[in-house]
């Protein structure tokens, strides 16, 4: 897909590590499913800003290794400090377009994280991975469901420009083709693999702070809105959207995101 609809930035980089907070455990599970351990060789896919890459890192130890590619320079760059500052030097980062990405030997497994959303063909972007795995190895990712739960469901319910918003980033999203269905698709791709296994989830955030996630993705899809030539782009002021529900709310707020789902499957 080039049309990635989430704004490299400082705040797109927070708002990322809010939402790796959130669904860790999720996270975990799928990396202790795919057999992540220590001396484990993997490949992570979309790395981002290193959330993951960090997990990795400290499964597979000074006897692993970790190949974590982008194709967004700043991320990379993020990733790359932060696995720098935490010390682990067990990290090869690669600046490439998964379709011209092509490794030189094979992994114990094949991670990814909010990826297979943002390529043309999830389809056929795991087949083209599957031949980098080593036989009984694994390939496992987490993704978002962009069908169900496009918009965030928060309580006290805000009001209904901040609820247009959250609206906003699934329309944005959705229009500059993210893959929905994953929740479905995902599992019924891995399936040609082997035996899938699937866990889902949506993790609740509590206090008034946590309508922070959906609202500061509005600003994540605001410049995609612009190329897109949306006529609502600049519709949404994120900042006085966000000083309003927080004056509003106290530590009783509950937002539940999207829901996620992580499916991994070992090959023969
Ligand atoms: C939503 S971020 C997720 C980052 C990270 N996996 C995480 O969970 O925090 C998606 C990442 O995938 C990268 N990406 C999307 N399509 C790609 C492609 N075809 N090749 C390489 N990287 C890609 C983007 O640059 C972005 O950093």
């Amino acid at each position: 897909m080039k049309n990635y609809p989430l704004h490299s930035s400082e705040k797109e980089r927070d708002r990322l590590k809010m939402q790796a907070l959130a669904i860790l455990p999720l996270t975990e599970s799928l990396l202790t499913g795919a057999g992540v351990q220590p001396e484990s060789q993997v490949l992570e896919l979309g790395c981002g800003s290193g959330d993951v890459t960090l997990l990795l890192a400290s499964r597979v130890g000074s006897g692993g290794e970790v190949v974590a590619m982008d194709r967004d320079p700043a991320q990379l760059d993020a990733a790359a400090k932060r696995v720098a500052e935490a010390g682990f030097r067990n990290v090869k980062f690669v600046l490439a377009d998964l379709d011209d990405f092509e490794p030189a030997r094979t992994f114990d497994a094949i991670v990814g994280r909010y990826f297979l959303l943002y390529v043309a063909s999830p389809e056929a972007a795991v087949a083209r991975v599957a031949k980098w795995v080593r036989p009984g190895g694994t390939m496992a990712f987490l993704e978002m469901d962009f069908f169900r739960g496009v918009h965030s469901s928060i309580w006290p319910p805000a009001s209904p420009e901040t609820h247009q918003a959250i609206v906003f980033i699934g329309d944005v999203m959705l229009d500059a083709g993210i893959n929905p269905y994953m929740a479905a698709r995902l599992p019924s791709i891995l399936m040609r693999y082997g035996s899938v296994q699937v866990q889902t989830s949506a993790p609740p955030q509590y206090g008034a702070r946590s309508v922070e996630l959906p609202l500061e993705a509005v600003r994540s899809v605001t410049p995609m809105a612009r190329k897109l030539g949306r006529a609502d782009a600049d519709h949404h002021d994120v900042d006085a959207l966000l000083a309003r529900e927080l004056a509003g709310r106290d530590e009783h707020t509950v937002t539940v995101p999207p829901m996620s789902v992580a499916a991994w499957v070992q090959l023969a």
